[in-house]
């Protein structure tokens, strides 16, 4: 059974007089200025929830502190200031003793560029956290056996690892990681380095075995695509801070300023919205006069546009009782692709939304 992490007020600060830093930052000063001392800031007051089963993707660009974060979640990492708890537990109360304990047994990591013994079998490879654990040999490797089965390579359990392409490689590394069977999954760029394909495959593979396996996952990307094809919830990171945390639907609808906005305007849309973030909730009553298809708030974008082309009129959007809860009319699927339209709606409508990439996909 998985188990919920929190985050409370993390900071971490490198350099001299830490607590003083971390008075300055809470009183609002920001990293430049304690860079101007010598002090990196590199996470300021990090709060917040993974829920059970969740998938948190961290989203930042290099430097912005998504790693450090991290670091801190499994306690690789003091933090200076603010608490981590994992299943009611907290870890930074906990000695050297106690964390390792913990590492070995409910936390799991897996790195962007996983590094395999070469001179060990896949087999041995994705057993090695049960091997550190001291779990008996036939144990251990029944264990990585199934791991590596559940992530595509069931009869590469003898190859050695050299004989593995890269993306395969990375699998023995989340293998290695699922092994241990434990509840915290901690994954840093994990297929940041893999060829988009092969990457694709990888986030598909993952969003696959979390729907069985339930783990708790925090996901750090620099890639917003990624970020919101994986997460259920994601938290922007810049400068050391979460400047927006929220579902994917929420960042690109209502991004929390110009920076998390500039973001955005690579996403495709056509991927992330549904009819319940795109649609007009002032319903007059005469849009769902006929038989015609409807749609639901969870009904994809692209299949939106299908049903759209097939209607005379603006599609009804009907929620689980058959309830009228919006409608969308042709003009509004536009607005979320074209050039120059802006996003109608449920945001600030002056602010124009990056858009024009979005029907290549489509
Ligand atoms: N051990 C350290 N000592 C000093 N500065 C560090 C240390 N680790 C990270 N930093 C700084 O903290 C900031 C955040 O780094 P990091 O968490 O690695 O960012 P990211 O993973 O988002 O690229 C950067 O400015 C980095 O140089
Ligand atoms: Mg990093």
């Amino acid at each position: 059974m998985s188990a919920r992490l929190e985050a409370e007020h993390l900071f971490k600060v490198f350099g001299r007089k830490p607590d003083q830093a971390v008075e300055r930052l809470r009183k609002g000063a920001d990293r430049e200025e304690l860079r101007a001392d010598g002090i990196t800031a590199a996470v300021i007051d990090a709060s917040f929830t993974v829920e059970p089963g969740e998938i948190f993707v961290v989203m930042g660009l290099s430097g912005s502190g998504k790693s450090t974060l991290l670091r801190m979640l499994n306690g690789l990492l003091e933090p200076t200031a603010g608490r981590v708890r994992f299943g009611g537990q907290d870890l930074t109360e906990l000695g050297d003793r106690g964390l390792r304990e913990v590492r070995s047994t409910k936390i799991s990591m897996v790195f962007q560029h996983f590094a395999l013994f070469p001179h060990r079998s896949v087999r041995e490879n994705a057993a090695y956290g049960l091997e550190v654990q001291g779990v008996p040999r036939a144990e251990r490797e029944r264990r990585a056996d199934e791991a590596l089965a559940l992530c595509g390579l069931a009869g590469w359990e003898k190859s050695w690892p050299d004989e593995l392409s890269g993306g395969m490689q990375q699998r023995v590394g989340l293998a290695r990681a699922l092994a241990t069977d434990a509840d915290l999954l901690l994954m840093d760029e994990s297929f940041s380095a893999l060829d988009p394909l092969i990457r694709r495959d990888m986030q598909d593979q993952l969003l696959e075995l979390q729907k069985t396996l339930k783990k708790t996952i925090v996901f750090i990307t620099h890639d917003l695509n990624e970020a919101m094809r994986l997460g259920d919830r994601v938290a922007v990171m810049r400068d050391g801070r979460i400047v927006q945390l929220g579902t994917a639907q929420d960042i690109l609808m209502r991004p929390a300023n110009d920076y998390v906005a500039s973001f955005t305007q690579d996403v495709d849309r056509s991927r992330v919205l549904t009819a319940g973030a795109v649609m007009d909730r002032e319903v007059r009553g005469d849009e769902a006069g006929c038989d015609c298809e409807t749609a639901t708030p969870a009904t994809p974008f692209v299949e939106l546009c299908a049903i759209s082309a097939r209607v005379p009129h603006p599609v009804a959007v009907l929620d689980e009782g058959g309830e009228l809860v919006g409608v969308v009319p042709r003009q509004r699927l536009v607005g979320f692709i074209g050039d120059e339209q802006a996003a109608p709606g449920t945001c600030d409508s002056t602010r124009r939304q990056g858009g024009g990439k979005v029907m290549a996909h489509a």
